[in-house]
């Protein structure tokens, strides 16, 4: 979960390097959102087949939607934002992108562009708007119903993929390395590790059955790895098949960890699930519950691999220890803070 303080960061396969911020001389006027010749006409003709190329094409789209991102409060990267979108509406990979501006745009996808638009300029997250963002290898599928995954938990899927590598070469690498990976949300971190480690079998739970039917779709969408993962429902280990406790080899979370007291950023707040976010008074009751359970599911050598906020890492690797957890270490994540807490039982 993210850090209060720096909520927009997002992996995404959008390169930095493409991210002007300014245009210059577009401001527009604020009362012509749609003023780019044809396009609100072309829009919302109601009988037209959506094979039928309309008049706009998609490069003056791009241009409309960087002049109206460009003036919105709620947007710090409208030129992203601007490309992400476009790429959504057109269905154009980044590959295709610069052929596709020279393209027209149908009935049914400009309108689709201009509701996308839309949601943006209003403050929704782009990720929300788009539908979908990068996590490690896969594209996950995300909408109000969970957590924008984030790319400090890309480096806790990792550290969790590092222990089922070495579970499994602890055992010789003749058996399964069961995961379980607590409130899943999209899936992000069950599925990166049922991709990257084929020794896996990783159960995925989550309190929210909403959330489940997210990672059930982003299941869906991972091929042969999904045979080795199954969804289950519930408070933390309550949803886990009770025949494995004590023989779990990695538990793998990032629950929620902001406290009553704390505040969170709008474009938080308002938007991603609160079930996501909020943990109760102090902020790590949620995280002393994962460990606690964990201490007592894990088998002898097993691992727990937790997100923690950054300015509780430390507290929460204490908490690891007091419960039992050997070699406790806290990692940094991308942006140089401590974020993951690693312990092993003995
Ligand atoms: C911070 S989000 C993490 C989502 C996803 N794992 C990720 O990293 O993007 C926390 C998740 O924990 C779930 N959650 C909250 N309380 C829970 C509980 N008591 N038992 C199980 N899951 C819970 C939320 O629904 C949410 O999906």
């Amino acid at each position: 979960m993210p850090e209060a303080s720096r909520p927009h960061e997002v992996a995404g396969p959008v390169p930095e390097a493409s991210r002007p911020h300014e245009v210059a001389g577009l401001v527009p006027e604020a009362s012509r959102p749609h003023e780019v010749a044809g396009l609100v006409p072309e829009a919302s003709r109601p009988h037209e087949g959506d094979s039928q190329a309309g008049t706009v094409s998609w490069g003056e789209l791009l241009d409309e939607a960087r002049l109206r991102l460009s003036v919105s409060a709620e947007v710090e990267t409208p030129e992203v934002d601007a490309r992400r979108i476009v790429e959504a509406a057109s269905g154009a990979s980044p590959a295709e992108f610069d052929r596709v501006l020279r393209q027209r745009a149908t009935t049914l996808t400009a309108a689709r562009f201009f509701s996308m638009l839309e949601r943006r300029c209003t403050g929704e997250p782009l990720q929300y708007v788009v539908g979908s963002w990068g996590f490690r290898t896969l594209d996950l599928m995300v909408d109000h119903r969970v957590l924008i995954p984030r790319p400090e938990t890309e480096v806790v899927a990792g550290w969790a993929v590092d222990e089922v590598e070495r579970r499994s070469t602890e055992a010789g690498g003749d058996r399964e390395v069961v995961v379980v990976d607590l409130g899943t949300g999209s899936g992000a971190i069950a599925l990166s590790v049922a991709v990257e480690c084929p020794q896996a079998r990783v159960f995925a739970t989550d309190v929210s059955a909403e959330a489940l039917a997210v990672a059930g779709a982003n299941l869906a969408g991972v091929g042969r790895a999904a045979t080795r993962v199954s969804l289950h429902e519930g408070d933390w280990f309550e949803a886990v098949p009770g025949a494995m406790r004590g023989s779990v080899d990695v538990v793998v979370s990032n629950p929620p960890y902001i406290g009553a007291g704390e505040e969170l950023p709008p474009v938080v707040a308002d938007w991603e699930p609160p079930v996501a976010l909020w943990s109760g008074p102090a902020g790590h009751e949620a995280v002393e519950q994962v460990i606690h359970g964990a201490s007592q599911w894990l088998g002898p050598g097993g691992a727990l691999v937790l997100e923690a906020a950054s300015h509780r890492a430390q507290q929460t690797a204490g908490m690891a220890s007091g419960a039992g957890f050997s070699d406790v270490r806290v990692e940094r994540d991308l942006a140089g803070l401590e974020r993951v807490v690693i312990g092993r039982l003995p």
